[in-house]
């Protein structure tokens, strides 16, 4: 959560460079935006010149500011204080010659406040964020003895100050005195930038690709001093230099880009019958590993957040009607009364686009601590999750930006499924049945398929309820359809399991109350047109996803099946009916309201 960018180097343009750099961020918090700088020209009274606002980035590519070599900016998904100018960072000290951006949460701030007011610093946000900036205004005067001196006291008030800070926390620093961004992490990531002649900060290493493939991933307890001649890194603590592990990007600058599509979630569903075949052409040597590792441990747990927790849910059921191994999963941030019963011997995966969600990261702790051996599908490669995984699978979904997880959910599926293949030896088979899953995708995303879904989006675009319901792996799908309905259109929109609708929810079916049924011709197929038909009795409106057409549906999605994969396209189709809904109700889908890209706070 938040966008973070820093750049200095030998052009002066660094504010507009920053202001780019935050808008291939803006996934991450579009609450509000800020840029500061150091300006190039010498002034008697030298200040750090802010520009900010509450509200998205925009289009402009150059921000009206101060030429400066050296600048930072930020895009904001509140947590302390309302979304206004004022809270919106960089924020400054009382001097106006500090400033500071950050992510994650000071738990402190408020001790740290009274102390600091005490002294007599003036506060004028209701950021916690504020407080980073008179502590180290406070530090520099302790530190500053003799003005040549500016430059190692300003790193060092800093990292006094990152001492005193609870909580999870990135920090950036910038000071009019020092030619250098100091920064440092707890918890929230950052990235530092290998450039020539200018080096670079971010919170994701995708905003760096325009610059730089070199990398290196802060780890705990870090803290970096990023000049325009170098990149030096060591320990919070102890001051010990820690040498740069250097790591080469994978990604390129175009995948960053929407390209021919109106928006980042349309390109990212349409990435997905390609990634589908390239997963089931590429050598399965690492699912098959993980699968033999899998085997091996007595019990295995799957945990994720939010779509990945749905990830996880639908490979209990690949392990167990596949590979006849019970999994038990669960979202991470409802997992703790698990990990006291996780024996040693036990395994835990971990599923993960961005690597960074706080409370999956928080499980994986904890179960390293009790030494369960930790395996993990990741998005992001180099991201905290994949650095703290005994053994990890880079799921090659690309870069998401669209907020609502398309492709490194279908991803994740695909090698789950494989896995689960591989357990017993069958990973040939599992291939197959990704080729299928990528045939079908091809045709629910065609041309004719599309229009089918934009007319239904149509009318059902004023519905303020939808009901989803599937069996078995389709329940799966019926969860993560709701969410991806929910969180971009904003109707309500609930999963249910076929068979519980007569214990509760049948209540709620009413004359046109719309039902979305998943009806893949599996070993449920029977069953849930029953279901379907308890719904139709009540007046319900039916919508089938399935491969054959039924009387009782009132409308009618066609999905080739694709086997035990039909899921994969199921869901697709559900990912464009929650993109055409979207759009038909005048709504952003890549930037969903209160919502953000990698959610690194508790
Ligand atoms: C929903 C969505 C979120 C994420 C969740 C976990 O479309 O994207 O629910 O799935 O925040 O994120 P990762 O996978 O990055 O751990």
């Amino acid at each position: 959560m938040c966008g973070i960018f820093g750049y200095i180097g030998d052009k002066k343009t660094a504010p507009s460079i920053v202001l780019k750099g935050l808008k291939t961020l803006e996934y991450r918090g579009y609450d509000s935006w800020g840029v500061a700088v150091v300006p190039e020209k010498k002034t008697t009274e030298k200040v750090i010149v802010v520009k900010k606002k509450a509200g998205k980035i925009g289009n402009a590519d150059v921000v009206d500011m101060p030429e400066g070599s050296l600048a930072f900016g930020h895009t904001r998904w509140a947590t302390h204080g309302g979304v206004t100018d004022k809270n919106a960072h960089p924020h400054l000290d009382c001097t106006k010659t500090i400033a500071v951006i950050h992510n994650g949460i000071v738990e402190n701030y408020e001790k740290l406040k009274t102390k600091l007011e005490g002294l007599g610093h003036r506060f004028v946000s209701e950021t916690d964020t504020e407080v980073i900036a008179h502590l180290v205004e406070e530090y520099l005067k302790k530190y500053s003895v003799l003005p040549r001196d500016a430059a190692p006291a300003f790193s060092k008030a800093v990292q006094a100050t990152f001492q005193e800070l609870e909580g999870l926390n990135a920090i950036i620093v910038i000071n009019t005195a020092a030619e250098e961004m100091v920064a440092a992490r707890n918890g929230s990531p950052l990235v530092a930038g290998f450039g020539h002649g200018e080096n670079y900060l971010a919170s994701d290493p995708a905003a760096l690709l325009p610059h730089t493939k070199q990398v290196h991933f802060l780890e705990d307890d870090e803290m970096v001093i990023v000049s325009k001649g170098g990149i030096h890194i060591f320990n919070a603590h102890t001051g010990q230099r820690v040498r740069p592990r250097k790591q080469l990007l994978t990604w390129t600058a175009e995948e960053t880009e929407k390209g021919k599509f109106p928006y980042f979630m349309l390109k990212e569903i349409h990435e997905q019958a390609g990634l589908l075949s390239e997963i089931a052409s590429e050598s399965p040597e690492q699912s098959i590993l993980i699968a033999r590792e899998l085997k091996k441990a007595p019990r295995v747990y799957m945990v994720g957040a939010g779509t990945s927790a749905h990830a996880a849910r639908a490979a209990s059921y690949f392990f167990s009607l596949i590979a006849g191994k019970l999994v038990n999963y669960g979202v991470a941030s409802e997992f703790d009364h698990r990990l006291s019963v996780i024996p040693k011997d036990g395994a835990l995966m971990a599923l993960s686009q961005s690597g960074e969600t706080m409370d999956l990261l928080e499980v994986v702790k904890k179960a390293k601590e009790k030494n369960i051996k930790i395996f993990s599908l990741v998005n992001v490669v180099g991201s905290t999750l994949w650095r703290m995984s005994d053994e990890h699978l880079a799921i090659g979904a690309g870069p998401e930006k669209g907020v609502a997880s398309t492709k490194s959910f279908i991803t994740k599926i695909a090698h789950l499924l494989l896995i689960a293949y591989a357990m017993t030896d069958k990973v040939k088979e599992g291939q197959k049945n990704l080729i299928k899953a990528a045939k079908s995708t091809k045709i629910v995303t065609s041309k004719a398929h599309t229009h089918a879904i934009m007319a239904l989006a149509k009318k059902l675009k004023d519905e303020q309820h939808l009901y989803i319901i599937g069996h078995g792996l389709s329940y799966c799908a019926a969860l993560e359809s709701a969410l991806k309905i929910k969180e971009i259109s904003y109707i309500h929109a609930e999963g249910i399991p076929a068979g519980e609708l007569k214990h509760g929810t049948l209540a709620l079916v009413t004359k046109g109350t719309v039902c979305v049924v998943f009806a893949p011709r599996d070993e449920h197929y029977q069953s849930t047109m029953a279901n379907a038909m308890e719904m139709k009795a009540r007046g319900g409106y039916i919508i089938g996803i399935s491969d054959k057409n039924e009387e009782i549906f009132d409308e009618f999605l066609q999905v080739p099946d694709a086997g035990i994969a039909t899921i994969i396209p199921n869901i697709i189709v559900a990912q464009m009916l929650a993109y055409y809904l979207t759009i038909e109700r005048g709504f952003d889908p890549d930037m969903p309201r209160n919502l953000a890209k990698s959610v690194t706070v508790k």
